[in-house]
């Protein structure tokens, strides 16, 4: 269930009818193409994941949505122009069969968009209430559900008295507080129907004590926030790499045009605000200053987005990254990732997808609320209280594996390895 069908969601879906089909290969996707390693490394154990864990095979997945434009979604794929029209015309009358419903919409927290097919109500309970039916609809032609926020950045939220208790939200909800945004509102009504909830965007949506209490209580695991796709993506390798080799870093300035709609809308200060904020996060705590303070102390950091429509959805970002080295003595690293938006989210956007199911039916992971052990695939990870985010890919990484291992009972990895010395 994905409030937002747009350039994300539709290369999500599409893609996934198109791996069905046999037309193309899921490549980006650790529970489709990733392998695990079991045991020691002499023991030759490296079953793919997805025949390891017991993961939802594609061809169970039903797809629905909200979005505030009308049409259906071989439209709205095409809107996007990020697949080839050849290969939308193959799976044209599946695309064809998907209309997003009305949409929980209010240009207040978008201020790029206009709402065309949205619902209305007497107050935001009543907006999230519909929301609800709308899920309760589907659970009648479906097992499971997962909930993934794929729709626009919302304007820039902190945590206030509204977001602290299950109880004041609720209350906010019926007295329209605006501090409650319409992601919010699916999150609410997804988990008080027991359903898990990913937030692919950086709105503060889950990040509040009271959607955490919900989840907990409804046993619905939830994780966020922002797709870790890009720039953040290679920030998060590199990053610690200069750490691991303690090499200082004084500047590290990250510039993006992009020309899709999601560019539209951060062209708003409101919703750059909110992007900015979750992409700053990563550095500071893989370079960890105060540990570090001759390295890392001093370093500028800053991240620009910039709208670009003769791109669209193909984004370049660069980095310009200035290091020093033994002595002090500096030296530059740059970066220009040519790349795809939504080419590199929808297969991040379906591991989630299919971890959240995972969460959902283990006893073990359903009722912590927060599900850290996804940190890899964003670039604000969710984490608990008192512990700072994981934001090292390869820890990350390391993280999902064990915890894949841990609840299958096969011992975790340390890397120690005496064993292979006789030890
Ligand atoms: N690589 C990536 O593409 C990437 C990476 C990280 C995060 N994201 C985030 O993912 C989100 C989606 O990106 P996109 O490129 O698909 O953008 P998009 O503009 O193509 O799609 C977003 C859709 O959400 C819809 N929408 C907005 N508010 C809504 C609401 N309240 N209810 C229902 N629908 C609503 C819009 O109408 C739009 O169709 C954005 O927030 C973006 O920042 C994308």
């Amino acid at each position: 269930m994905i409030p937002g069908m747009g350039a994300v969601a539709t290369t999500l879906i599409a893609g996934v009818e198109a791996v069905r089909r046999g037309f193309a290969k899921p490549i980006g996707s650790t529970t489709q193409m990733g392998t695990i390693r079991l045991g020691k490394r002499t023991e030759g154990r490296s079953p793919l994941i997805k025949d390891f864990a017991p993961i939802a095979p594609l061809d169970d997945l039903v797809f629905t949505g909200w979005d505030i434009f009308g049409g259906n979604l071989y439209d709205a794929a095409k809107t996007a122009q990020v697949l080839d029209r050849d290969q939308l015309e193959e799976i044209k009358p599946f695309l064809q069969s998907i209309e997003p419903m009305p949409a929980a919409f209010n240009q207040h927290y978008v201020k790029r968009l206009d709402g065309k097919k949205i619902k209305t109500g007497k107050n935001k309970c009543d907006l999230a209430n519909q929301i609800r039916n709308d899920i309760a609809e589907f659970k009648t032609k479906t097992d499971r559900q997962v909930m993934i926020w794929t729709g626009s950045t919302e304007i820039f939220l902190e945590p206030t008295a509204v977001h602290q208790t299950l109880e004041a939200f609720e209350k906010g909800l019926v007295e329209d507080d605006p501090n409650i945004s319409p992601s919010m509102l699916y999150a609410w009504a997804a988990l008080k129907e027991g359903i898990p909830f990913a937030n692919g965007a950086p709105n503060l949506t889950v990040d509040i004590p009271a959607l955490q209490e919900l989840s907990k209580k409804m046993n619905a695991p939830i994780c966020g926030k922002d797709f870790k796709t890009g720039q953040t993506f290679i920030k998060t390798v590199l990053a610690p790499a200069f750490k691991t080799r303690l090499l200082g870093v004084s500047g590290w300035y990250s510039t993006n045009i992009l020309g899709n709609r999601d560019g539209e809308v951060l062209d708003d200060p409101e919703s750059f605000k909110t992007k900015e904020e979750s992409k700053l996060g990563a550095l500071e705590y893989i370079f960890q200053p105060a540990l570090y303070p001759d390295l890392y102390k001093e370093l500028y950091h800053k991240v620009r987005i910039n709208y670009y429509p003769p791109r669209g959805d193909n984004k370049e970002g660069w980095d310009n990254i200035d290091i020093f080295g033994w002595l002090g003595y500096p030296m530059q690293l740059k970066v220009d990732f040519l790349c795809r938006d939504s080419i590199l989210a929808a297969p991040l956007a379906l591991d989630l997808v299919l971890f959240m199911d995972l969460a959902a039916r283990t006893p073990s992971l359903r009722g912590l609320g927060i599900q850290e052990w996804l940190s890899f695939f964003f670039k604000a990870p969710q984490h608990a209280q008192g512990v700072y985010p994981e934001h090292d890919l390869f820890i990350q990484h390391t993280k999902l594996k064990n915890t894949l291992r841990h609840i299958m009972g096969e011992d975790l990895i340390t890397h120690l390895g005496l064993e292979y010395y006789g030890m």
